[in-house]
Order: C-alpha cells, then structure tokens, then sequence
C-alpha cells in the first residue's frame, strides 16, 4: 500500500491524526456513551469517539456537565471501549478532577487509563491547567486540549453564547493553543468561536484542530451523536446539522409496539413458543 492511501482498517492513534493533517485529510469525531451506540458509530468508521461529559446532558439529563463524576464518566469509557476496534477513544475528564492540584488530575487520568483502557483524555483550557496537563503527559497519557467555549465553565461565562468575538479573548485564545501544542498535546478542540480565528489558529498549529461551532477551515469536525442523529431535540444551535431524526423514528415505533400489544397483534404464533 502506497503512503497516500487510506486504510481504513487501521487503528487509529493519536501518531495517525497527526499524519492526517499533514496530508490535509479531515478529521471525523463523534461522542458516544455506551457499547451498543459506540459499536455502530466504529463499525460506520469514525476516526475518533469522544466520551464526552456530555454524557451529563443527554444521558443523565442535566442541565450543565459539572455534575458528572469520575465514576460515572469511567462507566461509560469502559462501556464504550468494549464496542470500538478501530477508531481512537478520548475520554473528558470532568469538571473538578484536575483544575485545583496537579497530582489529582493525573491520578484522575491514571483511573481513566487504567480502568476503561481508552487511549487520550481530554481537558478544557489553556494556561491555567498547565500544571495539570504537563503532569498527565510525563506520565504517557496523551492529552487533547479545549479552547473557546469550554462547558465546565459555564457558571464563569454566564452564556453559551460564541467566544473570543473581541480582541483580547482571541490573543489569549491563539496563545493558549500555542502553549498546548508546544507543552505536547496532540489535538485540541475548539468551540464556537469565530471561523476565521479557528482557521488560523489551524494554519498555525502542526497539530490537528477539531472544530464544534468553529467553520471549515479546522482539520477536523466534532458533533455530539444525540444531536446529529435528532435523538435530543432540545438543542438546535446554527453549527448543527442534522443527519437523522432519530427522535420521530423511536416515537413511531414505539407507537407502533403499544398499539401492536393493546390490540392482541403482538406476539402472533410465529414470535411464540
Ligand atoms: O463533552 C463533549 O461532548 C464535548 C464536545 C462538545 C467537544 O466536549
């Protein structure tokens, strides 16, 4: 096989991302939170699963994903781990597991190595937690960074509204993406920021930039499943596109089965024993 053609079959690592945007292929990311969804979105071939905190909206039905704890969020690592073959699996540590000390944020990222087995966590911010992420990284634990919007911080921002609009913000922002890829991340995500601030900060990194809310001119894309795929019909932002509408799917044939066992329909002699 020649060096320029795609394997789809290989496992993906964070050395094959790298590759990725050095030959301008783009970057497919997708959340997942459990065996049976994280099957499906590998076998479709995604390059990289995120076990996002999230996992705190759209599965636990919280408003924020401050609540989620390390716990939870190894429980559904481990569910997702069982499912995936090929694609790269980063997992968010959560909100309060590595911002006060550094030393509990790599025993945080030690738990989620040790006990789901994914491979990279994930962790918001730049300059602030540099400590934190400095740590997890001697330690051989691959880091993907998370500038712009940064969720755990939600109660500092007030809004989820697009960041890094004025100057001063941005400049941090470019620095802080800097900084990440010089102290040894492998990735970093940006949130709904500006296009052309996301693009340059890509065209400036050698490392790749997933983009949710932050245009084209990234190397890569991030949604979160429950949203593409209109199972969670609550969040209607202007980044997200729809892929599916899950949500009128599952009501339809959920419909069908109570309709099916009030009229005697289901099961009929052939689904009997
Ligand atoms: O938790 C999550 O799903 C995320 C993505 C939105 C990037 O961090």
């Amino acid at each position: 096989m020649s060096t320029n053609t795609v394997d789809n079959t290989r496992k993906v690592t964070t050395r094959r991302l790298a590759e990725m945007k050095q030959r301008g292929e783009k970057i497919s990311m997708l959340t997942s939170y459990d065996y049976s969804m994280a099957k499906i979105v590998d076998a479709a071939g995604i390059d990289v699963i995120l076990v996002g905190d999230s996992a705190s909206n759209v599965m636990a039905g919280n408003v924020t994903t401050l609540p989620i704890t390390l716990d939870q969020m190894i429980y559904h690592a481990k569910s997702v781990m069982k499912g995936v073959s090929r694609a790269l699996v980063v997992v968010d540590l959560p909100f309060g597991t590595y911002q006060g000390n550094s030393k509990e944020a790599l025993a945080s990222a030690i738990r989620i190595m040790k006990e789901s087995h994914a491979e990279a966590v994930k962790m918001e911010g730049g300059s602030e937690i540099r400590e934190s992420i400095e740590r997890i990284l001697c330690a051989g634990i691959p880091v993907m960074g998370h500038l712009g919007l940064t969720p755990q911080s939600i109660n500092k921002f007030g809004t989820y509204n697009v960041r890094a609009r004025q100057e001063k913000e941005a400049n941090k922002l470019i620095e802080d993406a800097h900084l990440l890829e010089d102290i040894g991340c492998f990735a970093i995500v940006l949130e709904k920021i500006p296009s052309e601030l996301a693009a340059r900060v890509a065209k400036e990194l050698t490392i790749p930039v997933i983009g949710i809310g932050a245009g084209g001119g990234v190397d890569g894309q991030v949604l979160v499943i429950h949203d593409m795929l209109g199972i969670n019909q609550d969040f209607s932002p202007k980044f997200l596109r729809r892929y599916a509408d899950l949500a009128t799917v599952m009501t339809e044939g959920v419909q069908n089965y109570i309709a099916d066992v009030k009229s005697g329909d289901f099961p009929s002699v052939a689904e009997s024993y």
